[in-house]
């Protein structure tokens, strides 16, 4: 199934509560959530509490990526704030398998997070562990980057893989994804769809409505 996660990176934090009930109202079925820490990626975003403060405003999945190093540390916190799937950067956990399994055993969805120049070979030993695989289409760090576009043949070599394996996997897309990028990545297999100044930067309603419509025309039956 194809699914559209708004990232409330982008939206208007002093409204952060209305322009989630916006997104949710529109039909998205995830909240992105972009927890960055100042070390693996230059920016300091936000933390526990404030998603903690979030969690009651919508019933929606709470998708939280992790750009922090050495997430293990924090499963616990973010589990008990809401998240819903957690997903970690394979280049910022030294022990995937044991992190990954520890997320399911909490009860949430795992998640494995590559950046643009990081191999799918990562994901050899892991794929019976994961439930999401995000790849990367910007460096992470920042909204509003534009979409590297050798990230097109990962997602389709990814997909590839993924089916060669009888698995179905959910590939996730973060970064740089507008009108014409989110075809690419749909058309190359990927089914979950990150957008922050996308959905955040104009008419929130509206452009929810506009990716779930385009996001519709590649469903798979
Ligand atoms: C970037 C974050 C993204 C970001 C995407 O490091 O992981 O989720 O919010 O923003 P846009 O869609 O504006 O590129
Ligand atoms: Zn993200």
């Amino acid at each position: 199934m194809n699914i559209l996660a708004p990232s409330i990176l982008s939206a208007d934090f002093k409204n952060l509560a209305s322009n989630i009930h916006e997104a949710d109202a529109a039909g998205a079925q995830y909240i992105h959530i972009d927890v960055m820490d100042g070390i693996f990626v230059p920016s300091i975003s936000f933390g526990m509490p404030v998603i903690s403060s979030i969690r009651s405003a919508t019933k929606r999945v709470f998708d939280v990526h992790l750009m922090i190093q050495d997430p293990e540390r924090y499963i616990d916190a973010f589990v008990s704030c809401g998240a819903d799937i957690i997903t970690i950067h394979a280049e910022a956990c030294r022990h995937l398998d044991r992190t990954l399994t520890y997320i399911r055993s909490k009860g949430a969805k795992a998640g494995l997070a590559l950046c643009p120049a990081t191999p799918l070979t990562v994901l050899d030993y892991l794929y019976d562990k994961i439930d999401m695989i995000l790849l990367m289409t910007v460096n992470p760090g920042f909204g509003g980057q534009k979409y590297i576009s050798e990230m097109t043949d990962k997602i389709a070599r990814l997909r590839k893989q993924l089916n060669q394996r009888g698995l179905t996997t959910d590939i996730e897309v973060d970064g740089g994804i507008n009108d014409a990028t989110i075809r690419l990545a749909l058309e190359a297999g990927a089914n979950v769809c990150v957008a922050g100044s996308a959905v955040f930067g104009g008419d929130i309603a509206g452009n929810v409505e506009k990716y779930l419509k385009i996001m519709s025309e590649y469903e798979k039956e």
